[in-house]
């Protein structure tokens, strides 16, 4: 038992200079666990509630005292005596406390802080390090990281309508070599952006952000890339996308406004079918938008067989949204964000609920994030196989790469890179 002796909140700022909410919690055996809470920019209609002041005279209304007042005035008080251990009691007795369907009462960040603190503070309690305080003694698998190197819409001011670009370097022995790999990929892109004179400005994720003829061209920029490496595309390195379609969905024409004109889900169906059959793409996240249901049963018949189909948007780390999914056979991957449904009780429910039907889940950043690297230790504990956070540029990003890479050696022999088997499409190419 680590009894919780103290709890405070104060607000910090995220990678794109915004408020976000920062949890200390001690327990009663000297034991201290930080929680930091990510922040999303193309985020999902169900996610769990982010509290926000919406004081348009502080940060232009983006301030999180509301949320910091919560953990410290109405949380911090119910929840002192509790053992930060029993995790899952400590979650369910926020939300009992919170009161709505989406934290809509105390706020997801304010309660997600309390919850990431409280798993810290008990693995320290343990002595323990993340990864095997969550995954016990089977975790050790290191993942595939998938690194964004290109990107757009939502996170970049530029004409590129996909929003992620992503390299996954599976061919590759150990997680160090994979990501050694991924990064001269990145570094190469750079100079072939140069050589034809194209912005090299980085998007909110690190990657390069430049303006294109086509959505095409990205991936074509990023083969030469890999071959100019030395690599091979497809046998060593994969490409994933996160076309985050729900930012170019036009809900009342019900089609997509993708390359400067309006498409419907057909055009949109043909142009990723194409796209997977040209190039060795081995994921492709939220093709269509997130309450394009049957838009997402025809892709998920059309493809799945081939390729990882993610949901981001479409399920909002929801157990309640991804057993939809299961039922209506939409999608086969499970993007995960611990903040899209605010504890860590219920992330590790969804990681549980998709791995029994199958899903694949893909450990996930967000665009605005902090120095937490929760992430990577929960990759390696659920062996989930794959994970996103970024490109290899800018400390937040950097810091989940870096904390993979001191797992991978803390593990020593018993380290496993993930490798092909984390895309079923990733040895037939
Ligand atoms: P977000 O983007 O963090 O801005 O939501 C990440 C994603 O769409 O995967
Ligand atoms: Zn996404």
């Amino acid at each position: 038992m680590a009894a919780i002796e103290h709890v405070y909140a104060r607000e910090i700022l995220d990678s794109r200079g915004n408020p976000t909410v920062e949890v200390v919690l001690e327990t009663d055996d000297g034991a201290q666990g930080l929680g930091l809470v990510p922040s999303g920019a193309s985020t999902g209609e169900a996610e769990a509630w982010e509290c926000r002041d919406g004081n348009k005279s502080r940060y232009n209304g983006k301030g999180v005292l509301d949320a910091v007042n919560a953990v410290n005035e109405i949380i911090a008080p119910a929840i002192i005596g509790m053992d930060a251990t029993n995790q899952r009691a400590l979650d369910q007795k926020m939300i009992e406390m919170d009161g709505t369907m989406n934290k809509g009462h105390l706020g997801a960040n304010a309660i997600l802080g309390v919850s990431l603190a409280a798993l810290y503070a008990a693995a320290e309690s343990a002595d323990l390090p993340l990864y095997h305080y969550i995954g016990g003694t089977n975790a050790h698998i290191l993942p595939v990281p998938n690194m964004n190197i290109l990107n757009g819409g939502a996170h970049a001011d530029s004409n590129v309508d996909i929003q992620e670009f992503m390299i996954s370097p599976y061919g590759f022995n150990t997680f160090s070599e994979a990501l050694r790999a991924g990064v001269e990929v990145y570094h190469t892109l750079k100079n072939v952006l140069k050589e034809r004179h194209l912005n090299t400005g980085l998007g909110d994720e690190g990657g390069f952000a430049p303006d294109l003829q086509s959505n095409a061209e990205a991936i074509d920029l990023i083969i030469e890339s890999i071959e100019k490496c030395g690599y091979k595309p497809g046998k060593q390195i994969g490409i994933c996308l996160d076309a985050a379609s729900s930012e170019f969905y036009n809900a009342k024409e019900k089609a997509y406004r993708f390359e400067g004109k309006l498409r419907d889900v057909d055009w949109m169906l043909n142009y990723y079918e194409n796209l997977v059959h040209t190039y060795p793409i081995v994921s492709l996240e939220d093709p269509f938008a997130e309450e394009d249901w049957e838009a997402w049963q025809k892709i998920t018949a059309v493809l799945g067989n081939e390729i990882q189909l993610v949901g981001d948007d479409l399920l909002v780390t929801n157990p309640q949204r991804l057993q939809k999914a299961i039922d209506l056979k939409a999608a086969n991957s499970l993007l995960v964000k611990l903040n899209q449904i605010g504890t860590v009780s219920e992330t590790l429910d969804a990681i549980e609920l998709a791995t029994r039907h199958s899903f694949t889940s893909m450990v996930s950043h967000r665009s605005g994030e902090t120095p937490d690297t929760t992430i990577a230790d929960l990759a390696v504990a659920k062996n989930t196989r794959q994970i996103k956070t970024g490109a290899p540029a800018r400390g937040e990003r950097i810091a989940k790469y870096n904390r993979l890479l001191e797992i991978e050696e803390e593990l020593g022999t018993a380290a496993e890179y993930a490798g092909y088997s984390a895309f079923k499409r990733a040895t037939k190419l």
